[in-house]
């Protein structure tokens, strides 16, 4: 398995590109599932979750081609996916996938609208936390859908197709959203979601679905009107910029020092984070080209934050936060909302020396003056970029292990972080 190496103490500058999101690419792959043209997406990052999808979609029958790189192309550029779900030959989603990754549980909604039936393996639980599905499965229901749970697995049927329905959610749901909102674009008649989740990534799905003829609205806030069509056609579409890599970049600037350009960040899609990292200490600029962020001299100031559903602190950034705060002149408390057992970093960010107390679902962070390298252990995605950061900072050398967590979700780290003057690299085996 590989490993990264890092010594710390080196200040990041220069840029950084910021690679297309993969928490709407994965959607956006799913949603290919909703028509039997072509649809092409660009801006698709190189990611493991990302090959993995493309597994999983092939299992169903789909076909997707890359297209490679050329000579000459930016080795940042994101890549072309042009998706072919004209047939589908299996409506299964089978554990031995499905359990590699959740996201991949919802081909449950479009398999479901198109094809009338789908059988999906239950995700099973994961190390943030318990994750169920029940959201889903009401508003399918809702929808018209008969559930039934068998041995592990969902089967959805709907033989004479979805109807549209007036659903609340009895939570924020980034999932249960996207299933919802993928259903009721080839249900039939009106479907509104009360409650739905706001998320960039919602709206970039729901941007892609109107541009293959459907007909969203509300996207973006809490309320998604769904008017189903019969059938969606094919489209190009554009991946919107990581927001959890830009804001996982900019905590490292903030804690390493230095300036950087986060080249193709939207500052948009991350105030709060943003509004954080000011109160830190970090300067942020906006411009064309991307966000700058900066940490020169100044020390960082210690924080308070919840992390809370868009337009609120992201728990995908809760993680890297801590690292941060480990240096903070003071205390820093951080309360985790979304999920319950999301602090799997907590005990290896101690390894480098960090002073942090958990209580339920609040941390307390004593700011430290100095972190010292060690060897660490990557335990999912967010938590193993948290110790990126803290080791970035550290005095001498750390190796994190397990580093397969990361690339499920960072493309090209340790390329992008080394252009910056960071001491890292990745040893194979
Ligand atoms: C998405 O997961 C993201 N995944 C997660 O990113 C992210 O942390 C999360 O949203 C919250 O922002 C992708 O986009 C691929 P939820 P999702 O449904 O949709 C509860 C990362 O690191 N809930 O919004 O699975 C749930 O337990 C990942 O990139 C139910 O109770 O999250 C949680 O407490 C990890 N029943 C809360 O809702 C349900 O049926 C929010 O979860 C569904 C969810």
């Amino acid at each position: 398995m590989d490993r990264i190496r890092i010594v710390g103490g080196n200040p990041l500058t220069g840029s950084i590109p910021i690679s297309g999101a993969k928490n709407a690419a994965l959607p956006l792959m799913i949603a290919g599932l909703l028509t039997d043209e072509k649809l092409v997406l660009h801006n698709v990052p190189r990611l493991a979750d990302v090959s993995q999808l493309q597994r999983i979609l092939g299992n169903h029958g789909i076909d997707i081609t890359v297209n490679g790189k050329r000579r000459g192309d930016d080795p940042y550029s994101g890549q072309t996916m042009e998706i072919d779900a004209r047939v589908i030959v299996d409506t299964t989603a089978p554990y031995e996938l499905v359990s590699k990754m959740r996201a991949s549980f919802w081909v449950i909604g479009p398999l479901v609208a198109r094809m009338g039936e789908a059988k999906v393996s239950l995700p099973g639980g994961c190390a943030i936390g318990t994750r169920p599905v029940d959201f889903h499965l009401d508003a399918l229901r809702a929808l018209g859908a008969e559930i039934e749970i068998d041995a592990g697995y969902v089967l959805a049927r709907a033989p004479k197709g979805l109807k549209g329905a007036h659903i609340l959610f009895p939570k924020v749901s980034v999932g249960a959203t996207h299933t919802a909102m993928m259903a009721a674009s080839l249900a039939e008649g009106e479907t509104i979601l009360e409650n739905a989740a706001r998320e960039p990534e919602i709206v970039d799905v729901a941007d892609c679905i109107n541009a293959m003829g459907g007909r969203i609205e509300g996207q973006g806030t809490s309320t998604i009107r769904i008017t189903g069509v019969p059938r969606l056609k094919g489209a190009h579409h554009s991946v919107l910029p990581d927001r959890i890599e830009t804001g996982t970049y900019a905590m490292a600037v903030a804690m390493t020092g230095g300036d950087v350009m986060l080249s193709g960040a939207r500052a948009d899609l991350l105030d709060s984070a943003l509004d954080t990292l000011r109160e830190c200490g970090a300067e942020v600029t906006v411009s064309n080209e991307g966000l700058r962020v900066k940490r020169n001299g100044a020390g960082i100031s210690p924080v308070e934050v919840t992390t809370a559903p868009f337009p609120g602190f992201p728990t995908d950034l809760q993680a890297q936060l801590m690292a941060l705060t480990t240096r903070a002149r003071g205390t820093s408390k951080i309360t985790e909302t979304i999920f319950e057992n999301r602090f799997m970093h907590v005990q290896e960010l101690a390894r480098l020396g960090a002073r942090i107390h958990l209580d339920g679902e609040i941390a307390t962070i004593e700011g430290v003056e100095k972190l010292k390298g060690a060897p660490v252990m990557a335990t999912d995605l967010r938590a193993s970029v948290s110790l990126v950061i803290g080791a970035l900072a550290a005095e001498g050398e750390s190796m994190i292990h397990r580093v397969y967590h990361l690339d499920r979700g960072f493309e090209r780290l340790e390329e992008k972080l080394s252009a910056c003057g960071a001491e890292i690299e990745r040893l194979a085996g």
